[in-house]
């Protein structure tokens, strides 16, 4: 039989003959068990060594499992249905190990890096990254209460008081459409930084994906071979990574057949076709301002972009990262809250971080779960999350 525990798989060998081995014969798969026995060396095991089992008691008797590895794709509608057993595969082990190295490592870098770890609050009044997308919660009766789309807000208070700071949180988007890259609730690791313009906080990017990607080359090459990952497109991920401006990934774009207009947004598609050919993460800088959320800054030398990233991942994976230089004055905040058609009101206290001794700042949001996805070369984004939420799923 093979046994398993959190470290990998070993075969044992019971000898039946032996009758205080005898109920062996009653173990059925996944039943739990403890076990003595002689550590030995076989070329035929698996593993090159096996057990040679002594004493032996089952813990747990397991009923008949119901899932059978060989017998399912790995991502079928019914490998979700039963994710809290199918974690137990060596599949979900393996990315489950790769995460646990990506969340480690985002707090080392960051901590390395002298920002200060804070918490923000899940409850909000008012949207970050558009209304489209906001989850309303019954908060006993108020009507404006929502599930947070991105802690930024809340970060850019932080920094007056600590400069530097960084947040793993999750947030909630009401993602209308099933894509391979959406989830209704992910991990978002953010950062703000005080005194920093959008250059900065690029490099401040391209240095923690590099670091990440190196941390997990370290410890995890066991686990990304049980994806059959080819690790060597990651041993290339180190930084400067590839910029490119708004306006050259719409030429590359045309000569490869999509015919955006000038201010559209990059789709999956589009963002597929670009990073199909990349072997490292690019930017993508400059984006027209109807693009993106009203905080990013417009460029003062062409006021009809914005001073804003998104950071595309290689292999067709596209946006993993989105961020940029906010806007420093509150004037210019109120005007552009207005020309987006919302209202200056519902953000008061966002608007007064303007009005008492601002300064220029920067940051991005990256989606961890995306990051696992395109780490692991998973096709979706639901094998990178132990437990998945999205517009159909909220089970188990
Ligand atoms: O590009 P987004 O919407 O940017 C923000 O939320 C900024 N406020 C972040 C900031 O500057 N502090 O989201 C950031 C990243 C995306 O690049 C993507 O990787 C991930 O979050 N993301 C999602 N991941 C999974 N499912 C979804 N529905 C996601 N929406 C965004
Ligand atoms: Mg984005």
């Amino acid at each position: 039989m093979v046994l398993r525990d959190s470290s990998g798989i070993i075969q044992c060998v019971v000898d039946l003959s032996k009758p205080h081995l005898k109920k062996a014969e009653e173990i059925t798969l996944e039943s739990s068990l403890e076990l003595t026995g002689v550590v030995k060396k076989d070329p035929r095991a698996p593993e090159g060594i096996e057990i040679h089992v002594d004493e032996l008691k089952i813990v747990g008797l397991a009923e008949p499992f119901p899932i059978r590895e060989s017998a399912v794709a790995v991502d079928s509608e019914y490998l979700l249905d039963v994710r809290h057993l199918w974690l137990r595969s060596r599949r979900m082990q393996a990315v489950l190990k790769v995460r646990d190295t990506v969340f480690k490592s985002i707090h080392e870098f960051f901590r390395s890096k002298g920002y200060y770890e804070v918490q923000c609050p899940m409850f909000i009044t008012a949207a970050v990254e558009g209304g489209a997308t906001l989850f309303t919660v019954d908060y006993f009766g108020r009507r404006d209460v929502y599930l947070t789309q991105s802690s930024q807000f809340y970060l850019e208070a932080l920094i007056y008081s600590l400069e530097k700071v960084y947040t793993i949180a999750p947030s909630f988007r009401a993602e209308k459409s099933r894509t391979r890259r959406h989830l209704t609730e992910f991990w978002h690791a953010e950062a703000e930084e005080a005194w920093t313009h959008l250059n900065d906080i690029l490099h401040v990017e391209e240095e923690l994906i590099s670091y990440i990607v190196n941390r997990v080359l370290e410890e995890r090459v066991d686990e990304l071979k049980v994806l059959k990952r080819d690790i060597s497109r990651l041993e290339n991920i180190r930084a400067p990574f590839y910029r490119l401006t708004y306006d050259e990934a719409l030429e590359i774009l045309h000569d490869k057949g999509f015919y955006l207009k000038w201010g559209e947004d990059l789709g999956a598609d589009e963002e597929r076709a670009l990073t199909m050919e990349f072997d490292k993460p690019v930017f993508i800088i400059g984006f027209p301002e109807q693009c993106k959320a009203f905080y990013h800054k417009n460029d003062p030398k062409r006021p009809e972009i914005t001073l804003s990233a998104d950071l595309l991942a290689p292999e067709g994976y596209g946006e993993i990262i989105g961020g940029g230089e906010r806007i420093e004055k509150a004037d210019e905040l109120i005007e552009k809250i207005r020309r987006f058609g919302l209202d200056p009101k519902d953000y008061e206290w966002y608007i007064d971080l303007r009005r008492y001794g601002s300064v220029p700042h920067s940051g991005f949001g990256l989606g961890v779960d995306r990051l696992v996805m395109w780490i692991c070369g998973l096709s979706h984004i639901r094998e990178a999350v132990p437990f998945p939420r999205d517009i159909r799923r909220i089970y188990p």
